[in-house]
């Protein structure tokens, strides 16, 4: 597709939605089940990180399509590998028959995966079936039944996936019974410990709690089958725990032979700056699940695991259409893409310069009471103020309508945070530009509230 944004970028000329928007919001709010729904943003077209609505405006993807695309929106690579496969055959079944592209996509992934030894892939078509995969197969492989999880976690809405999920109430309200056997343990929080101690003098009590307290009066441990862990926490608030936690907690765990699963749908595919999040902590999983960016808009998630683990039995788990032809083609030049422009480097170079605007902005608002992340994973959090720490909501809310009506697209997260996650090959001017706009938005909701 033609990019003919030779002028100024972002653009919004329009309210949003505009006339032409309007009709389709209309339609949509009548017929599409209640959702998430961020914004009246009625999407045309899309190229990197420019998104087009249908009245004409032109904004700045700092949303990367809710973390899916990381190499930007339409790369031509993906669009002409697509194309092409769809092209030759769409769909045939990969958990039946046989077909190429997805026997090289399950060889790749199992090669590039976190932690050590050999893996086998078991393929779907999202995250939250990447987890309930990961679930089946903790229970399949160890015979144990209960699971840990963390709170702010967010693992998916299926009924698995969901008992795992403790973020936000209305994830799980009216859903009870969940799944039954998931203990939920706090995560490493360093802004707001839920232990009110302060790091390091802290000693790790919130990883050695978990042996100590939990395992010794509430948890058997021989009966725990795995641990799920976000390497940052993602809808929970993009928490990124101090470098000890993760390592100590998959010490405990190994200990007692239970599996640690690594959700990277979000962290995961280069957006922190390493390939897998898990790298910055040295984890070496015995499962990892990777959606969203994998593959680039075609829905595509994984299961990567230690082959050991593998069910050996047919039918104990498949599905109809994981590893779908066009899905793995698109996943497969994603890769090719990630390798060939370097991806994983730029993201870890633009994240520096983002956590540098970040702080220039921490230091103007008293608002702002964090700024955190890795790589291109950063978000900033609103409190009423610095000391109290009460969460800022509305204002949190404001700056995203504000920055949105400046032609930038991003999303809260957390009870009062905005994350900011551009597609990893953003043009640094562009970059430069969505980090000037949530300057300025954050200054005239400043100045609003006053
Ligand atoms: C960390 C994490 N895991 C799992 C999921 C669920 O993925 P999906 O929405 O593709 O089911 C998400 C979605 O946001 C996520 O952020």
């Amino acid at each position: 597709m033609k990019d003919e944004s030779e002028g100024k970028v972002p653009l919004v000329r329009t309210d949003i939605p505009g006339p032409t928007g309007r009709s389709i919001v209309e339609l949509d709010d009548r017929y599409l089940a209640t959702v998430t729904k961020s914004a009246p943003l009625v999407v045309d077209r899309a190229l990197g990180e420019k998104v087009w609505d249908v009245d004409g405006n032109l904004f700045l993807d700092f949303s990367s399509g809710v973390a899916v695309l990381n190499i930007g929106h339409c790369h031509p690579s993906v669009v002409k590998a697509v194309q092409e496969q769809a092209a030759k055959v769409m769909h045939f079944a990969g958990t039946d028959y046989y077909y190429d592209v997805q026997s090289l996509l399950v060889e790749r992934l199992a090669k590039i995966a976190p932690g050590r030894g050999e893996k086998k892939v078991f393929l779907s078509n999202s995250g939250t079936e990447s987890i309930e995969a990961a679930m089946k197969l903790a229970r399949w492989s160890t015979g144990r039944k209960q699971f840990i999880a963390f709170f702010g976690a967010f693992h998916g809405r299926t009924m698995g996936a969901l008992s795992l999920n403790c973020s936000k109430r209305v994830h799980r309200a009216r859903y009870f019974p969940t799944v039954a056997g998931v203990t939920h343990i706090p995560y490493a929080n360093c802004y707001r410990c839920p232990y009110h101690q302060e790091y390091p003098s802290c000693g790790l009590w919130c990883a050695k709690i978990l042996d100590e307290v939990y395992m010794d009066a509430l948890l058997p441990p021989d009966e725990v089958a795995a641990l799920f862990l976000e390497p940052i926490q993602g809808e929970g608030g993009y928490i990124v725990p101090p470098k000890e936690f993760l390592p100590e907690i998959s010490r405990i765990c190994r200990s007692y032979g239970i599996l640690t699963v690594d959700d990277e749908v979000q962290a995961g595919m280069g957006r922190t700056g390493r390939m897998w999040a898990a790298e910055h902590f040295g984890l070496d999983p015995d499962i990892t699940c990777m959606a969203k960016s994998l593959g680039s808009g075609m829905p595509i998630a994984a299961t990567v695991f230690r082959k050991e683990l593998d069910w050996g039995v047919p039918g104990a788990h498949s599905n109809t259409f994981g590893g779908n032809c066009v899905a793995c083609a698109s996943s497969l030049a994603t890769l090719d893409v990630i390798d060939r422009e370097k991806v994983v480097e730029q993201a870890e170079r633009k994240g520096v310069i983002m956590q540098k605007r970040l702080e220039e902005i921490k230091d103007r608002f008293e608002n702002v009471g964090d700024v955190r992340g890795l790589g291109m994973m950063r978000a900033l959090e609103f409190v009423e103020d610095r000391k109290t720490k009460v969460p800022a909501i509305k204002m949190r809310n404001d700056v995203v309508s504000a920055l949105l009506r400046k032609g930038v697209i991003a999303l809260g997260c957390g009870k009062s945070s905005i994350r900011l996650i551009p597609p990893l090959t953003i043009g640094e001017k562009n970059l430069d530009t969505g980090m000037r706009l949530l300057e300025e938005s954050i200054g005239a909701v400043v100045r609003d509230r006053k």
